[in-house]
């Protein structure tokens, strides 16, 4: 049998049996599993055979997180059209790091970017980067926040660095998520260093918590907690404490979400007057892992953080991806977005969060 026609087949097979297996692999699955740890081979062995020892080793061992019946953690699914756009983006193996290198990447990233925008109701001319997930999302829009901050206060931190920069406070809830703590810590602003405001019963920051005049400040805010899915004060905070000194960071992995929901955007009242979100495709959006979003108001700060030039490197005036983000070479990722989107159409964006859920489950986005 062809090599596609036989991959189509067991994908086709796994995917149509997905919701009515078991969740979590069963004790012979993961230990036939063991049969993947062989000594290399000194032979070259045929794809097909690849394929297949994935296939009746792996497929039983894997977690059924892309079915109905997942609900672990907050893990998104992948439905068919981001799924098949994403098989799409490897087969073609485009490297999404500049618009010449793959124009159909540029584009995908260029148009949903638009798109995600509208959806979300955040700011005309905001920069979209396309990240691995939430935590590099929150990384890549606090660079920018570092860089913007400092370079007002007369220090071009991606030339001269942190060591004797301008100090910065950062404010975060004491229930802010751990990948926003790791975020900070590899752009030097220490875990500890932080200043913690407290918290509600439910994981929300008390808004009183946050002083009228902080600055120059990044204060972090956070659309939707992961223990009780409630969201910060987000614009009651950011309506009394913005300023030109004072940078809104919100981290919405699956929170920001609601924005995009005519019912439930009440819950995230006052998203856009913030300066920067993060958010995952790959939770609420259910497209395949992995696929972060970073959204910066400062376009020109995100570019700055994140560009690199060489002579080998053309300067074009066109979109080019890699300069929104940490990586270079990189994932054609916002294929997969281009190709939920394009699916599930505006008009029923509110619904997205049921796609994933068995008919008559409740959907409980936030508490
Ligand atoms: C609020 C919040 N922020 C960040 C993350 C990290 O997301 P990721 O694992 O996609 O990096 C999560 C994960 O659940 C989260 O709930």
């Amino acid at each position: 049998m062809d090599l596609f026609d036989d991959f189509a087949r067991r994908a086709a097979a796994y995917r149509g049996a997905v919701d009515n297996s078991r969740v979590y692999p069963g004790k012979d699955a993961i230990s036939r599993l063991q049969r993947i740890r062989e000594p290399l081979q000194d032979d070259p062995l045929d794809a097909s055979v690849v394929l297949s020892t994935l296939d009746e080793f792996g497929s039983p061992a894997t977690v059924r997180s892309a079915g109905g019946r997942y609900f672990g953690f907050v893990t998104g699914s992948s439905v068919p059209g981001a799924m098949l756009s994403q098989l799409m983006a490897t087969v073609w193996d485009q490297n999404a790091a500049l618009a010449i290198m793959s124009p159909v990447a540029s584009l995908a990233e260029e148009v949903s970017a638009g798109w995600l925008l509208s959806l979300l109701g955040l700011p005309d001319g905001t920069a979209t980067s396309f990240v691995t997930g939430a935590t590099m999302a929150n990384f890549t829009a606090l660079a920018a926040a570092r860089h913007y901050l400092s370079k007002n206060l007369g220090w071009d931190i991606p030339s001269k660095g942190m060591f004797g920069a301008p100090e910065i406070k950062v404010i975060v809830g004491d229930e802010v998520h751990v990948s926003l703590l790791k975020a900070l810590s590899l752009l030097g602003f220490g875990r500890e260093r932080v200043v913690r405001v407290p918290t509600d019963d439910q994981g929300r920051i008390i808004a009183d918590g946050v002083a009228d005049d902080e600055g120059p400040a990044i204060v972090c805010l956070q659309a939707g907690n992961v223990n009780s899915g409630a969201s910060d004060p987000i614009g009651a905070i950011s309506r009394r404490i913005k300023k030109e000194n004072v940078w809104v960071h919100v981290d919405g992995a699956f929170g920001l979400w609601a924005a995009a929901s005519p019912e439930k955007k009440h819950l995230v009242d006052g998203i856009e007057l913030a300066d920067s979100w993060a958010t995952d495709a790959h939770k609420w959006l259910n497209v395949p892992y992995d696929s972060g979003l970073a959204f910066v108001r400062q376009r020109q700060a995100l570019i700055e953080s994140m560009s690199a030039t060489a002579a080998y490197l053309p300067e074009t005036s066109s979109r080019e991806p890699m300069q929104y983000v940490p990586e270079m070479s990189r994932q054609a990722r916002g294929i997969a977005v281009w190709g939920r989107i394009e699916v599930v159409g505006e008009k029923r964006i509110g619904g997205l969060d049921r796609q994933k859920l068995p008919p008559g489950a409740t959907v409980c986005l936030v508490a």
